[in-house]
């Protein structure tokens, strides 16, 4: 019984989970966050790359075949000579995501 309750417990979250990312209310995170370095289309900006001595990829072609995870992580924590992203949290970080996927 407890399981039960358990199982529609994870099934009602993850239904809240998939229905709280919203890429309209992460458009406005990204150019918030986001867009300083890897620009509005995801290109990235030529001149942030420069000053950060980084090479910042296409955001539309980095994406592909990472997670919704792998993404979240390099938010959170930042990758090579990306730092990580302050004042992006919560459904923010959700949001974000489904607004990089929409990228094209
Ligand atoms: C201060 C500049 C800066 C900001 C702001 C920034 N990034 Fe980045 N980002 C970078 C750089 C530089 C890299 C390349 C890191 C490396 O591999 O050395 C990168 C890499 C990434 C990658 C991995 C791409 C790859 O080639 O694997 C993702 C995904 C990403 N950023 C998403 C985001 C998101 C989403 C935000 C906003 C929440 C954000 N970034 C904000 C500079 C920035």
């Amino acid at each position: 019984m407890r399981i039960a309750i358990n199982l529609g417990c994870i099934v009602i979250l993850t239904g809240i989970a998939a229905w709280a990312a919203d890429a309209k209310a992460g458009q406005a995170v990204y150019a918030r966050a986001c867009q300083s370095c890897h620009g509005p289309t995801g290109a990235g900006v030529p001149a942030a790359a420069k000053m950060l001595k980084a090479e910042i990829h296409d955001l539309k072609v980095a994406v592909k075949g990472k997670s919704d995870e792998d993404i979240r992580e390099i938010i959170v924590k930042g990758k090579g000579k990306m730092v990580a992203t302050k004042g992006v949290a919560g459904a923010d970080i959700d949001n974000v995501i489904a607004y990089v996927h929409t990228l094209k």
